[in-house]
């Protein structure tokens, strides 16, 4: 049996994992889901990192609902307790999701205190028994999401041996943040910039497990840079760039996933972003109306229309009257229709 993108069921996420939107808080919610697989059909999706402890013990339904038109969704976990670890995993197979990711990238203060995250670099045996012990529980893949390394342990050899170990445990799919982590001295976001990026490392690593399935991630910005690093693994993470440029996903089924090999048709760029916004603004009036504030899911549509004239309208009328607009269509609308008048203001320019 094959899937939409020709491949036989039992690699259904293969293709899929050519590009990846990275796991980011409180950015990737199920909200933005929506609007990214508005943008794109294939690009693989990630939720916001769930500590296992918040899925075993939490409000399961509120932390992994998510609808089906989603998928493929990653649930990403943090945790070093195998058998928590194992009951997340299976809790989120229950829920739908079509891979369980391990973290063992977050640098945070709060995440080391817990022993997980990037402090987990230094115990490869434990990420291979705590993943082991998920693979156990699911019938879905697990993943690892890594540095290249922490602190001073920091050379290629030492990422090699993290990932040889982890691979023990049959782990296939390795994601690389292709910096390492400072764990004293710097925040989270210092250290998503400060330390160097070395894809050269992630090449490495793929040429030398070439079994395994290897993603790059960190700093990629763009779908040229994404096809140029094709050719050296087997997958593209991107975070920052595609929350807040998202129409970059557009390109991505025609590009990536070779539905179109020379791309969308950027005529048609305007038209599709107006039919995603006013298709999100009929999602967000479904929440709306079960008491989500419009304003938690528009922020997501902010970045929606980027160097057109009227984008700082627009982003100022979704920013400004979420909280003062009766229903999410009024918002779509009153921003798209500033999006007009400066259009037509600019051509009346043009002609002038
Ligand atoms: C706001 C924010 C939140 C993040 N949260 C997570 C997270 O929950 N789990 C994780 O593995 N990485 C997280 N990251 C790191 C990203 O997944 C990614 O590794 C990093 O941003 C580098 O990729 P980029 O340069 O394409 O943004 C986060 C990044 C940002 C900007």
């Amino acid at each position: 049996m094959t899937n939409e993108l020709g491949q036989t069921v039992s690699d259904a996420l293969g293709g899929h994992r050519r590009l990846a939107v990275a796991p980011m808080m409180e950015l990737t919610d199920r909200h933005y889901r929506y609007l990214a697989r508005l943008l794109s059909k294939h690009t693989l999706l990630y939720t916001e990192m769930l500590t296992s402890a918040a899925v075993v013990h939490g409000d399961r339904d509120y932390l992994l609902g998510k609808r089906d038109v989603e998928e493929p969704v990653v649930l990403q976990l943090g945790g070093s307790d195998p058998q928590q670890m194992a009951d997340a995993a299976r809790i989120g197979e229950q829920y739908g999701y079509c891979e369980i990711n391990m973290n063992v990238g977050c640098p945070s203060d709060r995440v080391k205190a817990g022993r997980f995250g990037a402090c987990l670099m230094a115990e490869p045996a434990l990420v291979r028994d705590t993943v082991d012990a998920m693979q156990r529980s699911v019938s879905i893949p697990v993943s690892v999401k890594c540095r290249l390394g922490i602190d001073r342990e920091d050379s290629y050899e030492a990422l090699h041996k993290f990932v040889e170990t982890v691979s023990e445990s049959g782990c296939q799919y390795f994601i690389v943040h292709a910096r390492k982590a400072w764990l004293d001295g710097l925040s989270p976001k210092e250290n998503r910039t400060i330390p160097p990026l070395r894809y050269d490392f992630v090449y490495r690593l793929k040429q030398e497990f070439p079994d395994l399935h290897i993603s790059i991630n960190g700093g990629i910005e763009t779908l040229d840079a994404t096809q140029e690093h094709l050719q050296q693994v087997d997958g593209v993470m991107i975070g920052r760039a595609a929350y807040y440029h998202p129409t970059m996903l557009i390109d991505a089924d025609a590009r990536i996933f070779n539905e179109l090999p020379n791309g969308f048709d950027h005529t048609k760029t305007h038209e599709l972003l107006c039919s995603v916004a006013r298709d999100y603004g009929l999602y967000m009036q479904q929440w709306y109306e079960k008491g989500v504030r419009l304003s938690a899911m528009s922020r997501h549509m902010v970045a929606l229309f980027q160097q057109v004239p009227g984008a700082r309208l627009w982003r100022q009328h979704i920013s400004e009257q979420a909280s003062r607009v009766p229903d999410a269509m009024t918002l779509v609308e009153g921003a798209l229709e500033r999006l007009q008048i400066a259009a037509d203001d600019d051509e009346q320019r043009k002609l002038a």
